[in-house]
């Protein structure tokens, strides 16, 4: 949450931060600002709402510079407003900075402070950062970076300028991601890729208690102690254009629509001589008596899918899906027998990476599957593999969860084989199967004209059910989420066996839709009975089916998804889910990229 840029170089930086700001305002969208050196000192422009409210009020002048910092926020402490906009001064205004984290000791801290006569401008917590290095601050900004990194409780990447020190942006990671990029014409500090890419796809990743020192032309590593630290240069293989909506209205459509691109990409990625699938290979799966699957929101819900592969496949003792923030705190019973395998695409989710430290301290071996590279639950999880499917922008997951979900098909398939449940002929065929997602999934995108003009006709309702059985139950979750986060509508999902204990009691006539979702064949008469006991009670139904016999009438519709086998149809039909949700809010003109009160990177608890 939050994201951070700071420019120092040849050109002017206010433009290179506003477009930079534009790529990590995924992260938090509750207020924006600015803060550029000039030989006067600071100019600070900070404005709450969106990126776009900045802009404006930059329209109306302010001064070009070759130094400054941006921050994009989502609040945690104090409200959005003005005042509380980051970047943050010190009272004497010598010491600027931006912030993204929590300081968990900032009452302590304030409370010193105010005691020592500071005054504070704003409730936050970031606000201490600087006032607390203006307070230190003896001519020597190293030093007083220093000694507020070891004040600080908490997580911070912190982007800080002195007005003494005009030629030199300071860079400072605990906890939460910080990247360097070098480019030709000066050098960048920012939360995330996307927001370097236009100038540079070099990168260092700045690892928790560093500070980088960024001059126009140069950039040294320190540590706390302020030795210097050597770091490698990375290359960044995603395009600009990733990063880019490319004519469609919508992050979220674009990266729906990219999905057998996606698909075909993570599933290249698990064949022959390639890191993925070595990695995979090097994982004795024998060595374990239970697997934990860990992570938040739709990650876990990918997880809940590939706990019914698993089972199905692996026929593993014990395989348990956990909520990452449930994880952390609940002492499982967890050695270096278990196996805890941790689902995120930022990698940087707060309770994702508590959970792996936890696991991790009780001696566990864990296994991520991440789609940033350099983010921190790729670099301290024992073995990572990764999704392949570049930069997602859009705040609601689409193809970084088809991803994940194709890397659990693979693992548990491969972990199968090597527990000796799959004969050859079978583990060819359940490969072939996952090879022909792609296909299919272009397949499913086809019926887009179909589901949006039905989506147009649902923005009324009151509440939207998620229905099915097995797998179907497990990908409901993910198409409930998906829908109440975007359009916000009331939605839940329900294991179809369920709704007769309790839940039909909702079922309020034609105010109410149910999507029915029918791939697991076996399941498809108990199912379809559930769904007759909901058309009974007035209910209109949305059928997700690769089952023909589904027939339609005036209270029942169908989106027919191509055959497969059955553990793998969540991928298909959950294109069918996010094409819904997605035409959904987009006719109840809701803010599709950036919903209300969500950021994509959830770096707080
Ligand atoms: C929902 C969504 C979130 C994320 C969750 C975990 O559309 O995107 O529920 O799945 O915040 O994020 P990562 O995968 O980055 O750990």
């Amino acid at each position: 949450m939050c994201g951070i840029i700071g420019y120092i170089g040849e050109e002017d930086a206010v433009p290179i931060i506003i477009e930079g700001l534009k790529k990590l305002e995924y992260r938090g969208y509750d207020s924006a600002g600015i803060a550029v050196y000039t030989e006067n000192g600071f100019d600070v422009l900070k404005q709450k709402g969106r990126l776009s409210g900045l802009e404006e009020k930059l329209s109306g002048g302010f001064p070009q510079s070759h130094q400054g910092i941006g921050h994009t926020r989502w609040a945690t402490h104090g409200e959005p407003s003005d005042i509380n906009s980051h970047p943050h001064l010190g009272t004497d205004s010598k010491i600027a900075i931006v912030h993204n984290g929590i300081i968990e000791n900032y009452k302590q801290l304030k409370e010193y402070l105010e005691s020592k006569g500071v005054v504070f401008a704003s409730q936050t917590d970031s606000e201490v950062i600087a006032q607390l290095a203006e307070y230190y601050y003896e001519g020597d900004i190293m030093d007083t970076v220093c000694k507020v990194s070891s004040r600080l409780e908490g997580s911070y990447a912190l982007g800080i300028m002195c007005s003494d020190d005009p030629n030199t942006l300071i860079a400072v990671k605990k906890d939460n991601p910080l990247i360097i990029g070098i480019s030709e014409h000066g050098n960048l500090i920012a939360s995330d890729v996307p927001a370097l890419l236009k100038h540079t796809n070099k990168v260092y990743y700045l690892d928790d208690n560093e500070i980088a020192v960024l001059k126009s032309d140069s950039i040294n590593f320190f540590d706390f102690d302020m030795d210097e630290v050597d770091k490698t240069l990375e290359t960044i293989t995603w395009s600009m254009d990733s990063a880019e909506k490319g004519g469609y209205p919508h992050f979220m459509l674009k990266e729906i629509m990219e999905q057998p691109k996606v698909l075909r990409d993570t599933i290249n990625s698990m064949m022959t001589d390639t890191e993925n699938n070595r990695i995979l290979e090097e994982i004795d799966i024998r060595k374990f008596d239970k697997i934990i699957i860990t992570a938040c929101g739709s990650a876990y819900n990918a997880g809940v899918v590939s706990k019914y592969v698993f089972e199905e496949l692996c026929r593993f003792p014990l395989i348990e899906v956990e909520l990452a923030s449930e994880f952390r705190y609940k002492n499982s019973v967890i050695n270096d027998k278990t196996l805890v395998i941790l689902v995120s695409q930022s990698g940087e989710t707060a309770d994702t990476i508590a959970a792996m430290r936890e696991a991790k301290s009780k001696g566990a071996v864990t296994l991520s599957i991440v789609n940033v590279i350099g983010s921190t639950i790729a670099k301290e999880s024992d073995y990572t593999i990764f999704t392949a499917a570049g930069p997602e922008i859009a705040v609601a997951t689409t193809k970084a969860f088809s991803a994940q979900l194709v890397l659990l098909y693979f693992l548990a398939v491969r972990f199968s084989k090597k527990l000796g449940r799959l004969d050859e002929a079978l583990y060819e065929k359940l490969e072939q199967e996952i090879v022909s997602l792609p296909d299919k999934a272009t397949e499913v995108l086809e019926h887009i004209d179909f589901i949006q003009k039905y989506a147009s006709n649902s923005v009324a309702y009151k509440s939207v059910f998620f229905i099915g059985r097995n797998i179907d139950y497990a990908i409901a979750l993910e198409g409930s989420l998906k829908l109440k986060e975007i359009s916000y509508i009331h939605s839940e999902a329900y294991a179809g066996g369920e709704l007769k204990h309790g839940t039909i009691a909702l079922i309020d006539g034609e105010n109410t839709l149910v999507v029915g979702i029918a791939c697991c064949k076996r399941l498809f008469p108990k199912t379809l009975s559930n769904i007759e006991q909901v058309l009974s009670r007035g209910a209109n139904v949305l059928f997700v089916s690769n089952i023909e016999q589904v027939t339609t009438d005036e209270k029942t519709s169908k989106i027919t998804i191509p055959d497969i086998y059955d553990l793998f149809s969540p991928s298909l039909s959950v294109i069918a889910l996010q094409l819904f949700s997605y035409y959904v809010a987009a006719n109840r003109g809701c803010d599709i990229d950036k919903p209300r009160n969500l950021a994509k990177s959830v770096t707080v608890e």
